[in-house]
């Protein structure tokens, strides 16, 4: 299996996870603290900005993380951490979607 690189840009963190691992365990497993709400994709509290190499090293995002991030108005390089999940390559989350 693949290990998939996932780098916290701010705290300059960074871990390899399975395949199928939320960004949301990745920043627990790397020891970066995220704010959180529901965890299950309705409330935006987690939302971050993230780079994906290759352009498809996170899930699609599932009905919930879409329609919340809609709601926010963010678009497809911001993602919620307790929904997105990765997939292969590596992951940069930049920072909070709203800041950054
Ligand atoms: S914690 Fe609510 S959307 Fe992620």
């Amino acid at each position: 299996m693949n290990l998939v690189e996932v780098h916290f840009a701010g705290p300059d963190k960074f871990v390899l996870v399975a395949p199928g691992t939320t960004l949301l365990a990745a920043a627990g497993l790397a020891g970066v603290e995220v704010m959180t709400g529901c965890r299950r994709g309705m409330c935006g509290t987690d939302a971050a900005k993230v780079h994906c190499a290759p352009a498809d090293a996170l899930e699609p995002p599932g009905d919930h993380e879409q329609g919340t991030l809609a709601r926010m108005g963010l678009g497809d390089e911001s993602r919620l951490l307790c929904s997105a999940r990765v997939v292969k390559g590596r992951v940069e989350v930049r920072g909070d979607a709203l800041l950054a």
